[in-house]
């Protein structure tokens, strides 16, 4: 029934559906969101609650357009339904459980049947296919291990695909760059903040560039900039990849960029229905506005997912390399939004005026505290490796300034020697916001 468009160890073809017309792959999502819908309200009893509550059947939908009239499921329905109610199978019948990070209270748990697993292996394969890697090549995944989607969700896509899989997981930065040495790896699936680690460490030990066989870089989990894309692409003479995903709707390998055009994630929209809505209001808007993802899952078994609201900010954009629509850059999630006296901005606004300054490192952090009744925005931020420690005040007030002309804010600067900014070893904590610690 779910993926009759994919074989185990599939070579270098498309599948089908990555070759349909608009049409084709319209009528797909169609047939399996009338399922997905019917599926939800017959075994998922908490969305049939809100389908009654909102007076709406799946008898209702006659076209994909219908769908805006569903109830939207949010991260707090996982949370209300710890662990198992929002399953619509025995759990009995998992594979598979994983929990999604979570940094208050109770996890979201997610689970997949044997038949979600083989779709996950799916899409992550035909991720990694459309990223440029092949059977054969040898995947480094530094994704942590674990209850994270990101580990084992990107080890089992490598493996269905083909391709030789070196477990490293997370951390062990001194040991990760040796193995990159020895063991000759030619793709790399890691969030961007650690990859950056990874790179520190590469010049720490004096390793030559070029003594690295690695082509390819999966890079997601954590919202990126274009200008870390060119500071990982140059550092380590490869070609990194935006790869999103999200554990509620089923880990990573929803959508990534096809290496052909390296134009932003193609959503795998056979698999997962975008929408875009706007966050305050909930009305869905055009494809090319911006506003909150919604997704929808439209052939998973165990956890049918009907309108997730992801809460990150992005666009659709038309297809190029495949006829699914493409996501823009995430500026970030709606949660990380910082309102800083009044004006709206995302860390990533930050991380962009960063990588500006040629003598500045890519680990920052950034603290917000409030005086009195006056919002306090404080950026730290690493000086690189041989940088003169001189030119500290001079860099400090040059990264004020960018920040006051492109944001709009003005911001207290930390310039710290490089290590000092604590590193992680998947995501990266880049806010510290004491006004909500109080
Ligand atoms: O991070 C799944 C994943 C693992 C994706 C490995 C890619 C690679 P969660 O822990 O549930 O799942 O976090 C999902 O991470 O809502 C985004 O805010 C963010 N995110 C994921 N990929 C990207 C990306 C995994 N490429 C949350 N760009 C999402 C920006 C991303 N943000």
């Amino acid at each position: 029934m779910i993926n009759q468009f994919v074989g185990p160890r599939s070579s270098f073809e498309l599948e089908p559906i990555e070759r349909a017309s608009i049409d084709e792959l319209r009528a797909v999502q169609l047939a399996r969101m009338r399922r997905v819908l019917r599926h939800a309200y017959d075994n998922v009893e908490p969305y049939r609650t809100k389908c009654l509550a909102a007076q709406i059947h799946p008898d209702d939908l006659t076209c994909l357009e219908d769908l805006s009239r569903f109830p939207t499921t949010v991260k707090q329905d996982f949370r209300t339904h710890y662990p198992y109610g929002m399953l619509a199978v025995p759990v009995e019948q998992l594979a598979r459980i994983h929990a999604s990070s979570g940094t208050t209270g109770k996890p979201a748990v997610v689970g997949y049947t044997e038949r979600d697993m083989e779709t996950w292996a799916g899409v992550v394969a035909r991720s990694l296919r459309a990223a440029g890697a092949r059977p054969g090549d040898r995947v480094h995944n530094a994704y942590n291990y674990g209850l994270f989607t990101g580990g084992l969700g990107s080890h089992d896509g490598a493996h269905y695909l083909g391709c030789t899989v070196i477990p490293a997981s997370g951390g062990h930065t001194e040991r990760q760059v040796q193995l990159l040495v020895d063991l000759k790896p030619t793709i790399i699936m890691v969030t961007p903040s650690y990859l950056l680690n990874v790179a520190d460490e590469v010049e720490r030990q004096g390793v030559d560039v070029s003594q690295l066989s690695l082509r390819l870089a999966l890079v997601g989990a954590e919202p990126w900039t274009e200008a870390m894309r060119r500071e990982i692409n140059q550092r380590l003479n490869l070609t990194a990849i935006d790869y999103y995903g999200i554990s509620e709707i089923m880990g990573p390998g929803v959508a990534v960029e096809c290496g052909e055009t390296l134009d932003g994630p193609t959503l795998w929209e056979d698999h997962f229905y975008p929408e875009i809505i706007d966050p305050d209001t909930g009305e869905v808007l055009p494809d090319g506005e911006w506003g909150e993802l919604v997704v929808t899952t439209l052939t998973k078994e165990a956890l049918p997912v009907i309108r997730y609201r992801t809460r990150d900010i992005t666009r659709l954009l038309p297809g190029t390399a495949r006829p699914m629509r493409r996501l823009d850059r995430f500026t970030g999630r709606s949660d990380d939004m910082l309102i800083v006296r009044g004006v709206n901005m995302f860390p990533s606004q930050v991380e962009e005026q960063i990588l500006g300054i040629p003598q500045l490192a890519g680990h920052y952090q950034i603290e917000v505290s409030r005086h009195g009744a006056l919002d306090q925005l404080t950026v730290n931020v690493e000086l690189r490796v041989d940088e003169e420690q001189a030119s500290v005040p001079n860099l400090a007030r040059e990264l004020a300034r960018r920040i006051k002309t492109v944001i709009g804010i003005s911001a207290a600067i930390n310039v710290v020697a490089p290590g000092v900014i604590e590193r992680s070893q998947g995501k990266a904590v880049r806010v510290i916001d004491h006004r909500k610690l109080r």
